[in-house]
């Protein structure tokens, strides 16, 4: 199996991350348990600012919050440098929070509320990526309660979508997100924008998927954008200053997986606005992205341990974990395809295929098929990396299960930066109307257990 980051095997045979111990880290921490590798985290965040730092003007690299934020991971984006893109008051609350400067903030989203709104512009966030003309109206009738001016990034669906190896495009939209280009609605939206008090329009912003292999899909849609804006320009005599192509670039999974790099994707849209810009006789905006998945993916790793094993013979062999769809809901929404590693004790050896069931009450909640391990037993200590994106931050509690703690590790130290939520954690909002109370019931929330 690929090794990942900081990922190792040290001489007692154990997987080790960040220079500790699984085993130990399954012993102090308990299982599952989200492993965050932070020098995997801030050697991508290095790698992005140099790699778009190479091009030919300025860029910025916006990490996706939605991707996994927590307030230690807003304080490492921030050590590196990025920006940080939130998508809900939460997020937003988050980022406040840890102490995340302001001026490096922006707010995506479909259907932001008033009191979400309000929240982004009382705080005085950088910049609020409007998703569509109803949303314009309300950030700028907010903005103007409030006596203030928010700047903002128009998103645009440029009318490509991107998947993996192929892109389409398609003039006609189909999507919840954006103002569409062919449909005229766009420039509907910047001849609005120009005319209200409460927004400044600066530029757009576009994003055409997630798990991108193929860089033609980012050149394509670079390729609408400019032309979009040089007709922005020519029929409303706005001028685009910023152009946030979103983020999208895909990571391996698994053998099937074939990424693209950060630097040749850097090259890849630094080249397209350049010689675009050009053709078109614009002045080169500066270039925005929003990477989550390629910051954060590999950096993650959950360490479950294994319960149930249940042999049907001739049929298949199942290996339950005291996880699964709960902490990575991935691969029963998307049929996404994860490795493991066997994390406490070498897996040298005859292997057999096996499947790695996850404990809800679903049948669905499989985490790996036909996955190849040596014989497992009871208490083994099963590895999934690749899990920094998208679990913890779609995780939840079917079944009433609790969700893990994440620890942080880097030369050798482990910390807790997430802890494990408790019986009471899922009682805490939990009502009992009064009509439903029981004279015996126990006043605290202590439960005989
Ligand atoms: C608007 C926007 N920006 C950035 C991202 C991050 O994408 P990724 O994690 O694929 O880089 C997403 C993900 O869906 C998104 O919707």
């Amino acid at each position: 199996m690929h090794l990942y980051g900081t990922m190792r095997f040290n001489s007692k045979g154990h997987l080790e991350i960040g220079g500790c111990d699984t085993v130990d880290l399954a012993r102090d921490f308990g299982t599952p348990l989200y492993i965050l590798d932070e020098a995997e985290i801030r050697g991508k965040c290095q790698l992005y600012r140099s790699s778009f730092g190479k091009g030919p003007g300025e860029s910025e690299i916006v990490y996706a919050g939605k991707t996994l934020m927590t307030m230690a991971v807003a304080r490492l984006i921030e050590e590196e440098g990025l920006s940080l893109d939130v998508v809900s008051g939460g997020e937003l609350y988050t980022a406040l929070a840890a102490g995340f400067p302001v001026e490096r903030l922006y707010f995506n989203g479909n259907n932001k509320s008033r009191e979400e709104l309000r929240m982004a512009v009382k705080a005085g966030i950088r910049r609020v990526i409007v998703d569509n003309i109803s949303e314009l109206h309300l950030l700028d009738e907010v903005a103007r309660e409030l006596h203030s001016n928010m700047k903002i990034l128009l998103r645009v669906t440029p009318g490509v979508e991107a998947h993996t190896h192929e892109y389409i495009q398609t003039g006609q939209l189909d999507s919840k997100f954006g103002v569409g280009l062919a449909n005229g609605q766009a420039l509907a939206a910047v001849r609005e924008a120009l005319g209200k008090s409460g927004v400044t329009l600066v530029g757009f912003q576009c994003h055409i998927g997630s798990q991108i292999f193929n860089l033609d899909s980012y050149r394509a849609a670079a390729g609408l954008m400019l032309d979009f804006i040089a007709k922005a320009a020519r029929e409303t005599g706005f001028t685009c200053r910023e152009l946030d192509m979103g983020g999208g670039l895909g990571i391996r999974y698994n053998d099937q997986d074939t990424p693209a790099g950060v630097e040749d994707y850097a090259a890849a849209l630094w080249d397209a606005v350049e010689a675009g810009c050009q053709t078109r006789g614009l002045k080169p905006p500066k270039l925005l992205v929003e990477p989550g998945r390629s910051i954060m993916g590999e950096a993650g790793t959950t360490l479950y341990t294994v319960g149930s094993i249940k042999d049907e013979p001739g049929i298949r062999k199942y290996v339950a974990i005291d996880g699964g769809m709960t902490d990575n809901p991935r691969v029963a929404l998307y049929g996404a395809v994860y490795e493991a590693i066997l994390a406490n004790r070498s897996a040298a050896g005859s292997s057999e295929l096996v499947n790695i069931a996850g404990k809800c009450c679903e049948s669905g909640d499989m985490l790996i098929w036909d996955l190849p391990l040596p014989s497992m037993h009871r208490g083994d200590l099963l590895a999934v990396p690749c899990t920094g994106a998208y679990n913890y931050s779609m995780s939840s509690n079917y079944n009433r299960l609790l969700r893990p703690a994440m620890v942080l590790v880097n030369d050798g130290e482990a910390h807790l930066i997430v802890k494990r939520e408790t019986y009471d954690d899922l009682l805490r909002n939990d009502i009992i109307p009064e009509r439903l109370e029981r004279q015996t019931r126990p006043k605290s929330m202590g439960v005989a257990l």
